[in-house]
């Protein structure tokens, strides 16, 4: 059995799909489903299993034991086996990002098919690391041996959201499943038909029960995964306030978590940065290509006061000119919000900000009530001027494409704002002058800082935040070893 297949071959049918637990495509226990709505029609695609407590118990239990003989198997041989699902994506590839882009809204040439590849990216790199799981040998002497092994936790339980679902799973899975652990990977309730399609494509090469996967409601089914007693690492990604739950769960157990939260990032643009690389730049940060669905977006924007109106009008000019349309359509920039309760968060947020006396629209406001977009949960790009970094719009993260500009004059003041807030996952500096840009560069409080670009992560750096954005890191090789395995000592007397 697949995991997604069509009911009596009929077009108009949902979906309908399963879960993966123990090798095996299950319905839920109780044979309830959720539907899965197509956010630019906002119509249900297809049905998923709606898991629960009676699942997680059944998946986690898979995973734990599968994971003496995948523990143990040679490290290489795993990261072999990532390489080869990574190979079998690229197969299926545009079936993989026609997916995400139906599921999720997110527009397939500048969205999707990005996200598709970066998945396979972040599979290969860590398909390779299962050799670097070294440890290390502590010189007490030379009547004592005394080494370190890297070994894995056991079973990793994982949540994602839905805004670059199969790269997020993607993430977990690679790094978790390299060092030996295996898993029970909870999908977002808005975007599991894609992360169902990577495990369909994992489940070829892996011994049963090594990766099990639910879908479901965070309450019914992420909280039971978090809470469960078996699950010996907690990794999260999505919302702070769920983030907090997961982290009180891991407290009374006393086992590890990662989590990667929100995000509200500052943009620093010097004066001298007032060109067009630097607008562009600025576009990539916010991610209004992914309707700004993205915790590393750049949705404070602190120009001088030199540039502010002329950078503005010219940003503005340029963000208009994105075309917003269906995700599926190859020349669409943009695509929807994910779901009703999202685009009424993101339209209510740019009522507000229209509501601010100080406050000017360069672009953007309410979507239409009428017309092709209105179909939709299409989100129009807004940008607000003279914004304050008090502002609620300024404080709290959107999650849509809403980008509040703030001026300054004082580099010392720009900074101080910048660091003015509870999160710290990401944040842009733009200008030509390097010293200055690395100055405020190490004076930000975030995880991550572009100089003068706005690009998306790269398997290889360690991604995470400070503050309220998170604790923990991912992405990389030493994200792998600090997150994924705990060191054990081992000293042996040489003398007897
Ligand atoms: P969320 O944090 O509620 O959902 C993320 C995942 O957590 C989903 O799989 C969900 O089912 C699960 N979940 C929800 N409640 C849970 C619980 N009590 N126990 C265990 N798992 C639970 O995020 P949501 O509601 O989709 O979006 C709300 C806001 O969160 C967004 O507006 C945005 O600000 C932020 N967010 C941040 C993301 C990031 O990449 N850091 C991703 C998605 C959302
Ligand atoms: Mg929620």
């Amino acid at each position: 059995m697949t995991a997604v297949k069509k009911m009596r071959g009929d077009e108009d049918a949902l979906r309908q799909t399963h879960m993966l637990i123990g090798g095996k495509w299950v319905d839920s226990a109780s044979g309830e489903v959720l539907e899965v709505e197509d956010p630019a029609h906002r119509r249900p695609i297809a049905v998923v299993p709606r898991g629960r407590a009676e699942d997680v118990a059944r998946a986690v239990q898979a995973a734990a034991e599968a994971f003496p003989a995948w523990s143990r198997t040679i490290p290489r041989d795993r990261g072999r086996l990532l390489a080869r699902i990574a190979d079998a994506l690229e197969a299926r590839l545009e079936e993989l990002a026609r997916t995400i882009a139906l599921e999720t809204g997110n527009a397939l040439r500048t969205q999707a098919r990005p996200e598709a590849k970066t998945t396979i990216d972040i599979l290969r790199y860590f398909g390779g690391l299962g050799g670097e799981l070294k440890g290390e040998t502590i010189p007490l002497g030379e009547h004592v041996l005394s080494y370190t092994r890297r070994e894995p936790l056991g079973v990793v339980g994982a949540i994602i959201p839905w805004n670059a679902p199969v790269l997020l799973a993607a993430l977990k899975i690679g790094p978790a499943l390299c060092a030996g652990n295996t898993m029970v990977l909870k999908a977002a309730e808005d975007a599991s038909l894609g992360v169902l399609l990577l495990a369909e494509v994992c489940q070829e090469f892996l011994p049963p029960g090594v990766l099990n996967v639910l879908t479901g409601l965070g309450e019914e089914c992420g909280a039971p995964l978090a809470n469960d007693p078996t699950v010996s690492k907690l990794s999260f990604t999505g919302s702070t306030e769920v983030g907090k739950l997961i982290m009180r769960a891991a407290a009374d157990r006393i086992v590890p978590v990662s989590l990667e939260l929100g995000g509200k990032s500052p943009s620093i643009v010097f004066p001298d940065a007032n060109e067009d690389w630097a607008i562009d730049g600025i576009i990539a940060a916010m991610r209004f290509t992914r309707q700004s669905q993205s915790c590393t977006a750049g949705s404070r924007l602190f120009l001088h006061r030199d540039i502010f109106d002329s950078f503005l009008e010219a940003l503005g000019q340029k963000v208009k000119a994105l075309k917003i349309g269906d995700p599926l359509d190859e020349t669409s920039d943009v695509g929807t919000i994910i779901n009703e309760k999202q685009f009424s968060k993101v339209c209510g947020y740019v009522e507000e900000g229209l509501r601010q006396r100080e406050g000017r629209v360069v672009i953007g406001g309410l979507p239409p009530k009428e017309g092709p977009l209105s179909e939709g949960y299409y989100a129009i790009p807004t940008i607000f001027a003279n914004a304050a970094n008090d502002w609620r719009l300024a404080r709290e993260e959107i999650f849509g494409p809403v980008l509040v500009a703030i001026p300054w004059t004082d580099e010392a003041d720009a900074i101080r704002m910048a660091n003015d807030s509870h999160y710290g996952l990401a944040a842009y500096v733009w200008s030509h002058d390097i010293g200055r840009a690395l100055r405020t560069a190490h004076a930000i409080e975030a995880g991550w800082v572009q100089v003068n670009q706005g690009l998306g992560q790269s398997p290889g750096h360690s991604y995470g935040g400070y503050k309220e954005s998170g604790i923990g890191r991912e992405f990389s090789l030493e994200g792998m070893l600090e997150s994924y395995t705990q060191r054990k000592n081992v000293t042996v007397n040489l003398m007897r």
